[in-house]
């Protein structure tokens, strides 16, 4: 559920218009909702209940300063994998002990901005990562806690460019050898092992993928502790997927993905810990965008709009689906068309979506992309010089721009000149 309901025949994000969003920031806009975030946070963290556990959200999926902040708030931690989001994370006042850091190519700068910054832990995914926060961490004087990532060769069933957990992805550290790497680790000066890390995937519409990940987690944990390892922290990743296509789509709830968490890795007495992005950001934004013009190709409409791929990338990169609604509620009788709707880029790929069914739409009407929160305005581009379009937040009646869409100067200033020119 979100809070992007009609009223009155007009959508509003909690009890704002999008009409005057639309009319006061300009067009294109994500627009995001407070309530939705905390909702999305709440329900996982309650389905956690009855654990010792840490929601970190995974701040890739939207990581402008007030979202962490509204999240923070509520306790959140957070999930960083550049030392650009660990630095956003501390700006946003989220403390070194409730950031993970996980990635595959932490940089010996970003290990040493985390450990003089403060970490909760690293997720660490290869031997030669290992060494260098262990030299670093030793150079420092510190101890730096670290989970292994396992890669459990699971198939997560998900977009091949978001499936994680399988032996020919890049990622951890194959469980078949994992014994060996622990061992490795525990002989390593300023290191603490703690815990152990996987993530599978992201979207994934179905629990069956976790569950074979969370048992071999398990089981792993008992052998690691057998070795002499204290094992006191699973880190489970993220990747609850969300509903996409409404009208046939019902991923699992966060209460059953809770409960088969509990069920793989409760008897464990070990801390638990997620790292949803999706699932908390996903639903609680919308891309809004306004008709450019509608144009008669040879046997379609395009319906040309203010929105382009450099926006939102997901339909061009990863053939996501995303429901696209009339902001003035389509009324009673009135028959769909298809249409293709379409950016104004120069490239076949700005295409959103082909003989989608959209009430007859004309130049000026606004339509808003459902589940544009995650993986949207972070994977925005300026190309074709197109200004990042700006971001709002909502909450109850009130609505604030948290970041500006820059102007021309401001993009075209950015570049400087040699001196030869
Ligand atoms: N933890 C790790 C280590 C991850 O790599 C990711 C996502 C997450 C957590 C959060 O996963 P989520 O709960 O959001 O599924 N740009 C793609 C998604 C890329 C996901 C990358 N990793 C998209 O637009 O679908």
């Amino acid at each position: 559920m979100d809070h992007f309901l009609y009223r009155d025949g007009a959508l509003h994000a909690e009890d704002v218009p999008l009409s005057e969003i639309a009319a006061s920031v300009g067009t294109p806009f994500y627009v995001y909702s407070t309530a939705t975030l905390e909702r999305h946070f709440k329900l996982l963290d309650d389905a956690l209940e009855g654990t010792e556990h840490l929601v970190c959200y995974a701040m890739k999926a939207a990581s402008n300063q007030a979202i962490l902040k509204t999240l923070a708030a509520l306790g959140a931690g957070m999930d960083v994998v550049s030392g650009g989001e660990y630095a956003r994370a501390k700006a946003a006042g989220v403390p070194g002990e409730r950031i993970v850091f996980s990635g595959i190519g932490k940089t010996r700068e970003e290990v040493h901005q985390a450990l003089t910054g403060g970490i909760r832990q690293f997720n660490v995914e290869s031997e030669p990562e290992m060494q260098v926060i262990s030299e670093i961490a030793t150079a420092l004087n510190v101890i730096a806690p670290i989970t292994i990532r396992v890669n459990p060769d699971v198939d997560a069933k998900t977009h091949a460019k978001i499936a994680t957990g399988k032996s020919e992805n890049k990622f951890g550290i194959p469980i078949s050898r994992a014994r060996e790497v622990y061992d490795l680790a525990a002989s390593l000066p300023g290191l603490k092992v703690i815990g152990i890390d996987v993530h599978i995937g992201s979207q994934l519409i179905d629990l069956a993928p976790f569950e074979a990940a969370y048992n071999k987690v398990a089981e792993l944990t008992e052998q690691l502790r057998t070795d002499g390892h204290e094992i006191s922290r699973l880190d489970l990743g993220g990747g609850l997927g969300i509903p996409y296509a409404r009208s046939n789509e019902a991923p699992p709830s966060p209460t059953d993905y809770g409960a088969l968490i509990k069920k793989c890795v409760g008897h464990l007495g070990c801390e638990i810990e997620i790292e949803p992005g999706r699932l908390i950001a996903g639903n609680a934004g919308l891309l809004v965008s306004q008709v450019i013009y509608v144009k008669s190709g040879e046997d379609r409409e395009f319906l040309i709009i203010d929105g382009a791929m450099n926006d939102l990338i997901r339909p061009a990169m990863y053939d996501a689906h995303h429901d696209i609604v009339p902001v003035v509620e389509s009324e009673v009788g009135v028959l769909p068309i298809p249409y293709d709707i379409v950016g104004p880029v120069c490239e076949s790929g700005d295409t959103f979506a082909k003989g989608r069914h959209m009430p007859p739409l004309k130049a000026g009407d606004l339509v808003a992309f459902r589940s544009a929160g995650a993986y949207g305005a972070v994977m925005a581009s300026e190309y074709n010089t197109r200004p990042l379009i700006p971001e709002v937040l909502v909450k109850g009646d009130q609505f604030a721009v948290i970041r500006p869409r820059p102007t021309f100067d401001e993009m075209i200033n950015r570049d400087t000149i040699p001196e030869w020119l």
